[in-house]
């Protein structure tokens, strides 16, 4: 193995990804006084958050009336019941406090006439426990809500002094053997060193892995990477099988057209012209929740009512909404429909496909961001020196299908909950713990190891063999048939990584290393997807199983915890949080309200 160079670095808190979820525990760790630091693959304000379009959902009741425990209810049944109703609630309640720190902080809301945070109708939120009209929850600058956060959170970070460490790839953590994390190793890009950051906690805030798939809305690096990491720890992974796909992705390229242009009252038709949402979800129409919307186009298709010459997609319409709208509230949808599909939304339909756009599952966490050591016995032991926030984590407020709008809040909500428990656990005046060097010397080997790969399978061969069994395999609609010829191939796929070739040897930029460790670490969370979405016997949000068509509640209402090792997966389940935070008596949500039930829009 050749000989690295490794430089030292501690810190009290090591931030891995520069997201929003990222940059907001970032930016709170700093404030509680931590010494932190932020470790991404690329430069902050070019994290995936920056495609964040519609907005952000919080019941400030800035168009009407709203409350906390709506938001509440609407998540719990956008989870299909299978959210933590711990996290829900806090979700649901801190949502208006995070959303005030932002517009504090800075973030350019777009504004009402009388200058309040403008808000919007998203999908699948709605009035008096599901019984009312839909709602304007989410909270919006134009359709660049996302972008408008980063720049904030991240200036707002480097004036508290927080340091940053861009364009670092995080190799692995550095874990003792009794499985405290005490660090990562990262190697930085543009000049081939490796860097050991020693820290007294690791905040894993990497992202999705939307990059399974071969279509999707998520940005090239949204590989797992932190997954892929906690896999290679031996950690589970929870409910990997929920991959939301987003109703409105433009038609071959992908893109993301917001849910935000169906809240401003752009709707859907197939090849007859028809609002086909109408019969489907008669009450809240193409503002049902996403994973039902989604499932109805196909639905369209397959039954021969899709558009195109090929009658494979389906239309969005916002041609009918006046222009000084669209240019106000959706300018940033207008330039990608003219650059992505060649359509001027003044006049035409957006020609529009489900893509693949969110995982649910992720690395398992309590409310406070701490990562679980779970397994069935322990169901909330938690990993010391751990954290995970944002999409990679799974904490779970999402359960089975998230909300539009409900992504940004969690960002926000639960960094600054990390950054809250951080300040209560981390002794900032302590020292700092060399990380052990067992941990270093595999992580320096597996990386050497990969370098010199001299295998036959090239990288990209290998990965759009992925993508494509994940795209084919485990799509919107499931049958037993596919699930369980996807998991054979899967596992045929995993295997090559065997025999995976990297050409370059170089440490300075090399981008033929980089997407080798990036699909090393897609390749756990392609394979969690696929055999926990085959293990699931039942039809529940986004896991459409047309086998199972029902949700089936006394068996599957647990969450799955799926472990790597090599290409083989075993799972293993815990239960669902069935209690809020506060009791009714002390002002909490009637559990009534939001016992399990059928789930009609
Ligand atoms: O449609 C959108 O703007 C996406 C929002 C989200 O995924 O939360």
């Amino acid at each position: 193995m050749a000989a690295y160079q490794i430089e030292q670095h501690f810190y009290d808190v090591v931030v891995v990804g520069a997201g929003g979820a990222g940059l907001r525990a970032t930016l709170g760790m700093a404030e509680q006084g931590l010494k932190t630091a932020c470790v991404t693959k690329v430069f902050p304000t070019r994290s995936h958050t920056v495609a964040a379009q519609g907005g952000i959902a919080a019941s400030l009741s800035n168009m009407g009336p709203d409350h906390w425990q709506w938001h509440m209810y609407d998540t719990v049944k956008g989870s299909d019941w299978l959210g933590d109703t711990d996290a829900m609630e806090y979700l649901a309640r801190e949502a208006p406090k995070a959303v005030y720190e932002l517009e504090h902080y800075g973030v350019p809301f777009s504004r009402t006439e009388d200058g309040r945070i403008y808000q919007r109708p998203f999908g699948g939120h709605t009035t008096e426990f599901g019984e009312g009209p839909p709602v304007q929850r989410t909270c919006a600058a134009a359709d660049r809500t996302g972008h408008a956060m980063l720049h904030t959170l991240y200036g707002q970070s480097l004036k508290q002094k927080a340091q940053f460490y861009i364009e670092y790839f995080a190799i692995d953590l550095l874990m003792t053997e009794d499985g405290q994390c005490q660090g990562v190793l990262a190697w930085k890009l543009d000049d081939g060193t490796l860097h050991q950051f020693n820290a007294k906690m690791v905040v894993l805030a990497t992202g999705g892995y939307g990059r399974a798939y071969f279509s999707a809305t998520s940005a090239h690096t949204c590989t797992g990477d932190g997954n892929g990491m906690i896999a290679r720890a031996g950690l589970p992974l929870q409910d990997m099988e929920f991959v939301q796909f987003h109703p409105t992705g433009i038609y071959g390229a992908g893109c993301l057209i917001t849910e935000g242009a169906r809240g401003e009252g752009g709707y859907l038709t197939n090849s007859e012209g028809e609002r086909f949402m109408e019969r489907y979800a008669p009450t809240y129409k193409d503002l049902a929740s996403r994973d039902v919307v989604s499932r109805c186009m196909p639905i369209e298709i397959r039954e021969g009512r899709g558009v195109g010459p090929n009658k494979d997609h389906i239309h969005l319409h916002l041609n009918h909404l006046p222009k000084e709208a669209l240019n106000l509230r959706l300018p940033g949808i207008s330039e990608s429909a003219k650059i992505f599909a060649g359509v001027d939304v003044t006049k035409e339909p957006i020609p529009v496909l489900p893509t693949v756009h969110y995982n649910m599952g992720g690395i398992p966490t309590n409310y406070w961001g701490e990562v679980l050591n779970a397994d069935g016995e322990n169901p909330t032991r938690t990993a010391p020196g751990l954290m995970a926030v944002g999409e990679a984590a799974c904490a779970s407020v999402h359960g089975a299908n998230r909300l539009g709008s409900n992504s940004l809040i969690d960002l926000v909500v639960f960094g600054r909950a990390a950054a809250i428990r951080a300040g209560q656990i981390v002794d900032a005046d302590s020292a700092v713990p060399v990380a052990p060097k067992a941990a270093v010397d595999a992580a320096v080997a597996r990386f050497d190891k990969t370098r010199h790969a001299g295998g036959a399978v090239p990288t990209a061969e290998l990965r759009l063999e992925m993508q494509k069994t994940m795209q084919q395999d485990a799509a919107v609609f499931r049958t037993q048939k596919t699930l369980a010829e996807g998991c054979k191939k899967m596992a045929e796929v995993a295997a090559k990584l065997d025999d995976i070739q990297v050409t370059d040897r170089s440490l300075i930029w090399n981008t033929d290393l980089m997407e080798t460790l990036e699909l090393q670490n897609l390749m756990p969370n392609a394979l969690t997807t696929i055999v926990s979405a085959e293990a699931r016997k039942e039809s529940r949000g986004a896991h459409a199983h047309e086998d199972f068509p029902e949700r089936d509640d006394k068996t599957w209402r647990k969450h799955t915890l799926a472990f790597v090792s090599g290409n083989r997966v075993q799972l293993d389940y815990r239960p669902v949080v069935t209690d809020p935070l506060t009791s009714l008596e002390a002002g909490g949500i009637d559990p009534k309200k939001i016992a399990p039930k059928a789930r009609v829009y």
